[in-house]
């Protein structure tokens, strides 16, 4: 394989553990707020990026690639919500996005039909993931109003109490 794909791959390999890390500091900080079912939401999405890390080894190694394992900058552990923990998130997908379809453009640029084939894989994989945590922050803002309009309810059932003394 093109040395300058092979690198290119292995960059996303990198950038695919660090993701990984980086849901798993949101899992923590969301396990704080006693969300556990959002904690293992971000569990599952920590797995995923590790599984994707995974598949892109298998195939340098698959294809007489040389992988490289890095270190990478601690991610962050302080939020001040859980929406602002999804929108970061959706954030990190665009990005991913992005690095993905630059790999398909050096994948074009040195022909490597084999490789446009595998990677298309991750292309449609990132629609998902868009997908997935666009709902979610959709949906995390639908509960807010549907908090509020319980909370209005019970405020609309106080009654004026007259002072009897
Ligand atoms: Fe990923």
């Amino acid at each position: 394989m093109n040395q300058k794909l092979v690198d290119a791959i292995n960059d996303q390999l990198n950038y695919e553990i660090e993701s990984a890390h980086i849901y798993l500091a949101m899992a923590g900080y969301v396990g704080t707020l006693g969300l556990d079912g959002f904690e293992n939401w971000l569990m599952v999405q920590y797995e995923e990026e590790l599984a994707h890390a995974k598949k892109f080894m298998a195939y340098i190694n698959e294809r007489g690639g040389r992988v490289s394992i890095r270190g990478f900058e601690d991610p962050n552990n302080d939020f001040s919500s859980l929406l602002e923990v999804f929108e970061v998130s959706l954030k990190h997908e665009y990005t991913v996005t992005e690095r993905i379809n630059n790999i398909m453009t050096v994948a074009h640029e040195v022909k490597d039909y084999a490789a446009i084939s595998f990677l298309g894989w991750y292309v449609e994989e990132q629609v998902e993931e868009e997908d997935n945590f666009g709902k979610m922050i959709d949906k995390i803002k639908l509960v807010k109003d549907a908090g509020l309009y319980i909370l209005d309810q019970e405020a609309g059932q106080r009654v004026f109490v007259p002072i009897v003394k």
